[in-house]
């Protein structure tokens, strides 16, 4: 294991992936933003340069930080903002943690402007069970993308005009990268230019694996190359019993790996992220749905692709042999539950001592009628300046009922979790500090004890779909002391306030003592004229 130093600076600055010049976050000047890769074990330090004139955090989006809770990168959880102009460093372990990952920040809705990165764990050799099943990697990341800053997005999304209607992206990139037809940009008067596709260089003959995070605001995409065959291997950092599909439905803050395989025809292939626009609020929009990349095969030269769709389209029953071809529809869902199955089976967490139902809902307040998201009739406003994980250090636990908490105190309790969506619209839940197994998932409600559930070798992973009217049901086991947060991963929810947060083994919690200088984060106090959304 090794040391690995990152130093970053956070910039405000303006940049046009897609052609179009709008404002944006940086580190280090790069959209997306520097990759972190590092072998599994390695321990990752990140000095932080906050050169903005507003407070920033970044979350390590799939790791458990266990044993550095305080690293986690929530204000109001488990840390203080970095205040502007100040310097933060963030250390952490990466033991188990192999697999494609992602960073963030996680103060406001920042990743919405920039703030977004890969971060790779890479397996030993001596534990690698993919070690020889692939000659090359890539990276692909896939991304919503609006015209404006989130900002005025919010503004608009927060007024009573929106009707609860979320923002709706203007296009989609893959790796910071697609073309915008000029002539539809609003408004007109934005600066535009011709922009540029991802391309991908690839060799005939050869077996890459693409590690594909989607680190959207909002939309979930259906990826695919054409006349291309995947072989999905890993989800959220979890090695799978491989199985072979035509496209890969991947929503906000999940992540797979897919093999694919350069035997075809000597030519250039499109590769395709589809947005789900039919999960995303109903608005009319320009937006082409269709987000392109260039796969070149050395030799074939550059002419643009006219490979046509994927490879084999058309509907497969759920549950029958592979390819499975995943309906362009079914990006508002995750891949079949039943067809995922970690490589290194473990039995499902039984038995229970802790089954909480969670309801998810929207309102708009009968007072200015502004949208709130809510679950269980609660929604999180918790203030960044007052983190959880402080306040239960110092003793004096402040549980307020804007912090939406709740503690588990006995260690090794199985928590189930049941998402119960009712409403319109797909949600992918992301949970904080834990790797869950994935009980069950579907359409309609569910029942304990008669819905039935994936109760052998269960896929396990950190952000999963709870489908439009339907439900999830999630377990974990109380093992990692800290403060996490469990969240839908579309940022325009977490700003209405659909989150809430777990206090894990607060005893255990206390005696790890908070490290001076992130209690010392807390003493600046808010900026003067700070306003939490
Ligand atoms: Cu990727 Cu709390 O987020």
């Amino acid at each position: 294991p090794r040391n690995r130093i990152f130093f970053w600076k956070v910039t405000s600055t303006t940049l046009a992936p897609d052609g179009v010049t709008r404002p944006v976050l940086l580190v280090n000047d790069k959209y997306p933003g520097p990759k972190i890769e590092v072998n599994r074990g390695d321990y990752i330090t990140v000095i932080i340069e906050n050169a903005l004139d507003v407070p920033t955090s970044f979350h390590w989006h799939g790791l458990t930080m266990r044993g550095d809770p305080w690293y986690d990168g929530v204000p109001g959880m488990n840390q203080c903002p970095i205040p502007a102009g100040t310097n933060f460093t963030y250390a952490f372990g990466t033991d188990n943690m192999a697999g494609t990952h992602w960073w963030h920040a996680h103060f406001e809705n920042q990743y919405i402007d920039g703030l977004v990165g890969a971060m790779i764990i890479r397996d030993l050799p001596e534990t690698d069970p993919f070690l020889h099943a692939y000659d090359e990697e890539r990276i692909v990341i896939i991304s919503d993308w609006y015209h404006q800053a989130t900002g005025p997005l919010l503004t608009q999304y927060l007024s009573p005009a929106s009707n609860g209607f979320e923002p709706v992206p203007n296009n989609g990139l893959i790796n910071g990268k697609h073309t915008f037809d000029c002539s539809t940009v609003q408004p007109t008067d934005l600066p535009c230019k011709q922009g540029e596709r991802a391309l991908f260089h690839f060799l005939p003959n050869r077996r890459y694996r693409l590690r594909i995070i989607n680190s959207s605001a909002a939309a979930p995409f259906m990826f695919s190359i054409d006349e291309h065959q995947l072989q999905v291997i890993e989800a959220d950092g979890t090695d799978l019993n491989p199985i072979m599909v035509d496209s890969v439905p991947i929503n906000a803050g999940q992540r797979y790996s897919v093999i694919v395989t350069t035997n075809q025809e000597l030519k250039n292939y499109w590769m395709r992220a589809e947005m789900g626009t039919s999960c995303l609020p109903n608005t009319t929009t320009n937006l082409n749905p269709v987000i392109l990349g260039e796969v070149r095969y050395r030799g074939a030269g550059k002419a643009e692709p006219t490979s046509k769709g994927r490879f084999n389209p058309g509907p497969v029953a759920k549950g029958e042999d592979a390819p499975v071809n995943p309906a362009f529809t079914d990006a508002c869902e995750d891949l079949d539950l039943y067809m995922l199955h970690p490589l290194k089976p473990e039995p499902i967490l039984e038995p229970l001592t802790h089954s909480v139902q969670i309801k998810l809902s929207f309102k708009r307040d009968a007072h200015d009628k502004v949208v709130r998201g809510y679950m269980n009739d609660i929604t999180y406003s918790g203030d960044p300046w007052r983190p959880t994980i402080a306040q239960n250090l110092n003793e004096s636990v402040i549980y307020e009922v804007d912090q939406h908490v709740m503690k588990i105190e006995k260690p090794g309790a199985i928590v189930q979790i049941i998402f119960d969506n009712s409403g319109g619209g797909e949600h992918p839940f992301h949970l904080h500090g834990h790797v869950f197994q994935v009980i069950a998932q579907g359409d309609g409600r569910y029942v304990e004890g008669k819905t039935p559930i994936n109760a052998v070798n269960p896929l396990r992973r950190d952000t999963a779909t709870v489908p439009q009217n339907g439900f999830t049901v999630i377990r974990f086991k109380a093992d990692n002391p800290g403060v996490w947060a469990l969240h839908c991963h579309i940022e325009w929810h977490v700003t209405t306030g659909l989150v809430m947060q777990f206090v894990e083994l607060p005893k255990e919690l206390r005696a790890m003592g908070i490290p001076k200088h992130v209690g010392r984060l807390c003493e600046t106090g808010p900026p003067k004229g700070f306003k939490p959304d």
